[in-house]
């Protein structure tokens, strides 16, 4: 039954990250043609902003080497196809494949700074500082991501205006949407309402926030619905809640999209996702793992042959 709540908002953009945030987690390499007809699914589903793959290191993140052969196998499909790229190497490859829409990720705390990009968290902002020019230049449409806003496996509590000062120097090189991400999947309503309510006093519009929230300790929907009270439009979401960061301990999976899509669906937000199509994408994909997904709303509304055994 759809019952709509006063207050927020009509429609949500879903930004889809299974392919990037969960398959760099996986431990089975997934071949580059099962990707591509991953996302060709997720497409179909009716999802229209999907992250690819990320043009790191291929050492850092075997799991996404083949950003090079998967780019062009999926250059047709008629969605924003987001790729993460670390530095100027990064957006290079991304650019000589044609790839229009990039994403930069930064840190909030010097721990993981260290740990994804080898970087101080200065000198990552530095790196970044003519990346985000050039690809503007080229005309690309640039997201900053900021990890560990609410907490740090290293460093524990994050401080908010830690999490203001990055989020303000990646949207003063231009920037044109942030990524708030709860890496570690440690936050809870209250603090989700803080950072946003600190952001806005710090004169950053949250219409060009999104939000992402891993799902480690199962606050991830609650976290959604208290940024979508606050404003936020755009969710980040994994298909059957894959996902995680290899350089993050205790980073699990992603929100699932199915939760989300089923918790909005109720509220009457529109998405235009068919949930049954995306649900029959996230269990062929568990298929291809070899154990089932995690999300809630898949193993509920999925066929009962899921994969049952983890790898
Ligand atoms: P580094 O070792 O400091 O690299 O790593 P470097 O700059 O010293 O260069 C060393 C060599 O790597 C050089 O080669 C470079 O050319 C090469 P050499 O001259 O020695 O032959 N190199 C590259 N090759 C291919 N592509 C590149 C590239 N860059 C340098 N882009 C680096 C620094 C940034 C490269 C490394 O730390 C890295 O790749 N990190 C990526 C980590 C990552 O992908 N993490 C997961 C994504 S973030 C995430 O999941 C969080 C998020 O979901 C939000 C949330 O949940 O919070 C977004
Ligand atoms: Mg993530």
């Amino acid at each position: 039954m759809v019952v709509p709540e006063p207050g927020l908002p009509t429609r949500v953009r879903i930004h889809e990250v299974g392919a990037r945030d969960g398959l760099q987690n996986e431990k089975t390499a997934v071949p580059t043609k099962v990707k591509a007809e991953f996302i060709r699914r997720l497409r179909t589903a009716g999802l229209t902003t999907i992250e690819a793959t990320s043009f790191v290191h291929p050492k850092w993140v075997p799991q996404l080497a083949d950003a090079e052969e998967l780019f062009p196998q999926i250059s047709d499909v008629d969605a924003e196809l987001p790729v993460l790229v670390p530095n100027q190497r990064g957006l290079d490859r991304a650019l000589a494949l044609g790839a229009r829409r990039i994403a930069v990720f930064a840190s909030a705390t010097e721990s993981f700074a260290k740990a994804n990009l080898n970087r101080t968290v200065d000198e990552s902002l530095a790196v970044f500082e003519p990346v985000v020019r050039q690809a503007k230049d080229a005309g690309a449409h640039v997201r900053g991501y900021v990890s560990m806003c609410f907490g740090d496996p290293w460093e524990g509590e994050v401080p908010l205006p830690q999490v203001v000062r990055v989020c303000t120097a990646l949207r003063d090189m231009g920037c044109d949407e942030l990524s708030l991400g709860d890496t570690i999947g440690v936050a809870t309503p209250g603090q989700v309402r803080a950072l946003l309510t600190l952001l806005d006093e710090a004169g950053l519009p949250t219409a060009e926030l999104g939000v992402h929230f891993h799902d480690t300790y199962g606050q991830a929907l609650a976290n959604t619905y208290a940024a979508l009270q606050h404003g936020v439009t755009t969710v980040d979401a994994s298909a059957g809640g894959l996902g995680g960061c290899p350089y993050a301990k205790s980073a699990t999976g992603n929100l699932a999209t199915e939760d989300l899509v089923w918790m909005l669906r109720g509220l009457g937000i529109e998405t235009g996702v068919d949930l049954e199509a995306l649900t029959a994408t996230s269990v062929w994909m568990a298929g291809h793992l070899g154990r089932p997904s995690p999300s809630r709303t898949v193993r509920a509304l999925g066929p009962t042959t899921q994969p049952d055994k983890d790898q």
